[in-house]
């Protein structure tokens, strides 16, 4: 019998949290780098995708964010109330650090497993977004979907950028191997990190993620009402797995942007 979503993410959550202090010291430079006012860590198409929907004194919040510096990038870009959920709390606290050193300590953070998220902000945001390396954590996308399309106002825009899901059938660091079905459905179980980064192997906590299809990802947004406005596949490295075959001939796509208008037929 197949475990509860519960089970799935709690143990993941502590692998990120087991990863966090690795991935601050690979990036210590961050806290000189956020205070430029120029920052901006978004990959470009994503960055023209968030200037498409002129993020300027709207309302952001950044679903599974991290250290935070995605969001940053948008704040700094002029956007209103920004606030940043993540289930990692060694993460938020990065985040906030982050934010503090970049001089916008009004982002907002707040640690929660996004399935145990309350309803206080509901209905709260003009835009909400995800980038690289999120939806494969979700045991369950339809109602992931339904949680971040809560978080908007009527007509609210759910903005994603994601690794592409041909991607499940490729190893990592052996970009001309395939060594899985595209129609996988069992999760992948792991335990040697979450450095993705410099890839280092190091003996961690278990964790859990699951192959999405693009029609199981496509089905999640029609199930909870979201119009698709915009989608882009991307031949580019957006989340350095598998980043080799972008310069291989028969590349796959790599990433893929997704914009969705809620409150849609
Ligand atoms: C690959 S990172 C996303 C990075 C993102 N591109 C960024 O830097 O803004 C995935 C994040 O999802 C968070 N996460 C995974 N499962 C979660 C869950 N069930 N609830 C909340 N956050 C979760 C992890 O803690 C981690 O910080």
């Amino acid at each position: 019998m197949s475990k509860s979503t519960d089970f799935y993410t709690k143990r993941t959550l502590e692998a990120w949290d087991e990863a966090a202090p690795i991935h601050a010291s690979i990036n210590a430079a961050l806290h000189e780098k956020v205070a430029d006012p120029n920052f901006n860590n978004l990959n470009r198409d994503f960055d023209s995708l968030v200037n498409r929907f002129e993020v300027s004194n709207k309302s952001v919040v950044q679903v599974c964010c991290n250290n935070g510096i995605d969001l940053l990038s948008v704040k700094k870009k002029g956007a209103g109330r920004c606030l940043g959920i993540d289930g990692s709390k060694a993460f938020v606290d990065q985040a906030i650090g982050l934010a503090q050193a970049a001089g916008h300590d009004d982002i907002e953070f707040f640690h929660s497993d996004i399935y145990d998220l309350p309803d206080v902000f509901q209905g709260s945001f003009d835009i909400a977004m995800i980038t690289v390396g999120v939806l494969g954590w979700m045991p369950d996308l339809t109602r992931f979907m339904g949680i971040c399309s809560s978080l908007l106002k009527d007509g609210g825009i759910l903005l994603i950028e994601e690794l592409h899901p041909i991607l499940n059938m490729y190893e990592e660091g052996n970009p001309s191997n395939i060594d899985g079905s595209y129609f996988r459905k069992e999760p992948f179980i792991e335990s040697d990190g979450l450095d993705y980064f410099s890839y280092k192997k190091y003996d961690g906590k278990e964790n859990y993620s699951f192959p999405h299809s693009m029609a199981d990802i496509l089905t999640a947004a029609i199930d909870n009402r979201l119009q698709l406005l915009h989608i882009k596949e991307l031949a580019y490295n957006v989340g350095n797995f598998c980043a080799d075959l972008e310069h291989t001939e028969n590349n796959p796509p790599l990433g893929v942007n997704f914009a969705w208008r809620k409150g849609a037929v």
